[in-house]
């Protein structure tokens, strides 16, 4: 994607200056980024979603009937929402991306960001008054208004140890004071980008209000570091350990001195300072799976020679949905091809191509590798033939 012309969907921003001047730093509000959006979804559809087994779903009452705040989980029993009362409840429903292939086409929009930072797009629905409360999430968030009306207001950037309210399952914060000009009403087509630690509060103003989440994750410090340090463990060696061979006598036998410290230190440094691993390992954990339960491996191993007659026969094969891809380049033209968890070395063309959106036909066999990588993917449960999934 080219970055150096305007976006409608930036409000005419390239998105250069979109991500120089607000990505992780300050909220915008377009207006009609999406010219005559209409929601690829209905109220209906997205209840019957999450009345699905498998499908991440809350709905938020306000004022429930075993308390405030009440967060119930899914699937649902249809009959739950007949007995909703009119007005300050929200459903909301997780990577509806996953499930229906108009959400997921939404997504193209947003190529100029690391597909690898995507988390999902969670579509929300409520009547007037409906809210999740005034809060604070750690991704950024690109909030398109599907249908109906939704009033946004902000609350500037909250310090991590805001306080919330207690007693309840839903992170709610305790103060919410209104920036000044913060206040806006969003119609079909509008969106709002907020930054990780930004204080907001949505609050349905129509009878048929859905809000499409765009949402991008980041994994937090304490994430990365025990997840690398455990990716490392299960490859050191037993013999590469703490050693003090020459050490002089100690001073006091039960002291920890400054050079048993330093000691340490280098060799979790030493061990942590391999950029080959930190690659190794990004990818991996970046392209795990949200729903690891959701890959459906294959029951026999593929036939490869079968497999390239279907491709000649001209079907296709999918992306899973679900399923994430990510390269990066090695020496030569090697690269590492990144899928769900997984990563196999092969020609860096073909890493590219299947992590593209290009599709997987007869074309891609002309690429050295193709069909034993094909094979695979298609035996974990990364690819799927088009028919299938119909
Ligand atoms: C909603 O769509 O109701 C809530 C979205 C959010 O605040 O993150
Ligand atoms: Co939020």
């Amino acid at each position: 994607m080219p970055t150096d012309s305007p976006l409608t969907l930036l409000g005419g921003l390239t998105a250069a200056e979109f991500l120089h001047d607000y990505w992780q730093r300050k909220p915008l509000l377009i207006r009609g980024a999406f010219p005559d959006f209409e929601s690829p979804l209905d109220p209906d559809e997205l209840a019957g979603l999450a009345c699905e087994e498998g499908v991440e779903a809350r709905l938020v009452e306000e004022d429930g009937p075993d308390g405030p705040w009440q967060v119930s989980h899914g699937p649902f029993d249809e009959a739950v929402f007949g007995e909703l009362p009119e007005r300050d409840w929200t459903l909301l429903v997780q990577a509806v991306d996953h499930y229906v292939p108009e959400v997921a086409e939404l997504l193209a929009n947003f190529d100029f960001l690391p597909r690898w930072r995507l988390d999902d797009i969670m579509i929300s629905y409520a009547p007037p008054g409906g809210s999740v409360g005034p809060h604070v999430d750690q991704y950024d968030v690109f909030l398109i208004q599907g249908l109906g009306k939704r009033r946004w207001q902000l609350g500037g950037k909250v310090a991590d140890d805001a306080p919330i309210l207690g007693g309840i399952d839903l992170r709610i914060l305790e103060r919410f004071e209104v920036e000044p000009g913060d206040d806006w009403v969003l119609e079909p087509g509008d969106m709002l980008y907020l930054p990780p630690g930004w204080a907001h509060h949505g609050v349905s103003q129509s009878d048929d209000c859905m809000t499409y989440s765009v949402g991008f994750r980041a994994p937090s410090a304490d994430e990365a570091i025990t997840s690398f340090a455990d990716y490392l463990g299960e490859q050191l060696p037993a013999s590469l350990r703490y050693g003090d061979a020459g050490m002089a006598p100690p001073a006091d036998p039960a002291e920890l001195d400054d050079a048993s410290l330093e000691r340490m230190r280098r060799l979790i440094l030493a061990t942590l300072d391999d950029p080959a691993q930190l690659a190794q390992w990004f990818g991996r954990v970046m392209t795990q799976p949200k729903y690891p339960d959701q890959l459906v491996p294959s029951e026999r191993p593929t036939d490869v020679d079968a497999l390239v007659a279907i491709l000649q026969d001209g079907e296709e094969l999918l992306r899973s949905p679900g399923s994430r891809f990510a390269w990066r380049a090695g020496e030569g033209e090697r690269a590492t091809l990144f899928v769900d968890g997984d990563g196999i070395e092969c020609a860096l063309p073909l890493a590219r191509a299947l992590a593209a959106d290009t599709p997987l036909d007869a074309d891609l066999l002309l690429l050295e590798g193709a069909a034993e990588l094909l094979a695979r993917l298609l035996d974990a449960g990364s690819l799927g033939w088009y028919d299938e999934e119909e």
